[in-house]
């Protein structure tokens, strides 16, 4: 009597689970299976001993494991907890990529006909492609599903084709329940690049991708899936590929003001000494980038932490390294080359001004 009770009770939550996850409050539906499973656990346990022999295979325990995945794949992807905050300087890059994705997003009514879905990020290594995809998808709860194009061409042996098909199916479903899914194809000129020795793989590849492009570009469909791109290097894009991205979006390296707030950001915690100056260290790092300054304060900060474990004192209770000073720094920073050459910028700068829109 009470089991069938519980078991009327388990397929009351079941079912309101399911009508959450259809109407995309994930959150929400997890709790209504976590309650399923509750009780269902409650059922087996109260659940009569059978007699010889074993009854066949008992529904519910079925259920508990289906369920049991169904919680894991729904719980909701690890979201990159990147702020709009965490990232020094990129202005520009930041409100291009706003008025892209997030004002659509928030006011679909203002944008009758239709509004662009591919962006694509370019620029040097390290200077925050990821970090500003990472951010708007953040900002407005997206499902933020990250993949390379390298990965696709290479890992994903004579299947590229059908996952790209996949990725955009999966982004589309997401998106039909109500919530905006952004694809991130890093390294995304690789999808036009030589493919794993098969003839003719990478035609087919790009092609099916510029249908999907097309797929999510349709003005008639007023689906929240973006596809963001980041290159190092446009100038592999063709142009059937380039126009797919109506946005096209420079992430330039870091200018002083940045290269200041970068030094202030990745010394937060570090005790300095007072002979350095962070503004002089921006001075004398122009073509660095984001990720090299992030380098450099951590080997600046290590080279404190070295000494100590050579003084031999690093096993004493209490001891900490010395403040960090101008000559760990100046010693970081000539043992690093500047990542980004003044000629390189001049390449970005020119595909910038034939193609770049911002
Ligand atoms: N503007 C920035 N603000 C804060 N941190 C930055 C910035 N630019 C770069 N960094 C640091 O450098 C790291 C690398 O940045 P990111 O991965 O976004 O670069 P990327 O442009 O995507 O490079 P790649 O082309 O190599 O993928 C970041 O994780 C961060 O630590
Ligand atoms: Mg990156």
């Amino acid at each position: 009597m009470l089991v069938r009770e519980l078991e009327k009770v388990a397929s009351a939550y079941a079912c309101r689970a399911v009508k959450l996850d259809r109407e995309g409050r994930i959150e929400d539906a997890i709790r209504m299976y976590q309650e399923e499973l509750k009780t269902i656990d409650v059922e087996i346990r109260v659940r009569p001993v059978p007699k010889e022999p074993e009854p066949p295979k008992p529904l519910f325990e079925n259920t508990r494991e289906t369920r049991r995945e169904t919680l894991a794949a729904l719980k909701p992807k690890k979201k990159p907890g990147i702020t709009w905050d965490d990232i020094v300087g990129l202005e520009e890059a930041k409100r291009a990529i706003k008025e892209a994705i997030i004002y659509p997003v928030l006011r679909p009514d203002l944008f009758p006909h239709g509004w662009p879905r591919g962006i694509l990020l370019f620029g040097p290594p390290g200077c925050g492609k990821t970090l500003l995809a990472s951010a708007v998808a953040h900002e407005i709860d997206a499902e933020f599903i990250e993949v390379s194009g390298a990965d696709i061409m290479n890992k994903w042996l004579g299947e590229a084709e059908k996952n790209v098909a996949r990725l955009f199916s999966r982004a589309r479903e997401v998106a039909e329940k109500g919530r905006p899914a952004i694809i991130f194809i890093d390294e995304v000129d690789s999808l036009l690049g030589t493919y794993n020795n098969e003839v003719g793989g990478e035609v087919r590849v790009r092609n099916q991708f510029l249908r999907e492009m097309d797929g999510i570009n349709d003005k008639t469909k007023k689906l929240h899936v973006y596809v963001i791109g980041a290159t190092n290097k446009p100038w592999n894009l063709d142009l059937p590929f380039i126009r797919r991205f109506q946005r096209r979006i420079l992430v330039p390296p870091p200018d002083f003001e940045a290269r200041v707030g970068l030094f202030r950001l990745y010394t937060k915690g570090i005790e300095l000494a007072d002979d350095v100056d962070l503004e002089e260290l921006a001075h004398m790092t122009e073509g660095y980038t984001g990720s090299d300054i992030r380098d450099i304060c951590l080997d600046a900060y290590y080279s404190t932490v070295r000494e100590l474990f050579e003084s031999g004192k690093a096993l004493e209770a209490g001891s900490k390294p010395r403040p960090v000073g101008r000559k760990d720094f100046l010693l970081a920073i000539r043992s690093r080359r500047p990542s980004v050459k003044p000629n390189v910028m001049r390449l970005y700068q020119e595909w910038y001004e034939e193609f770049g829109a911002l």
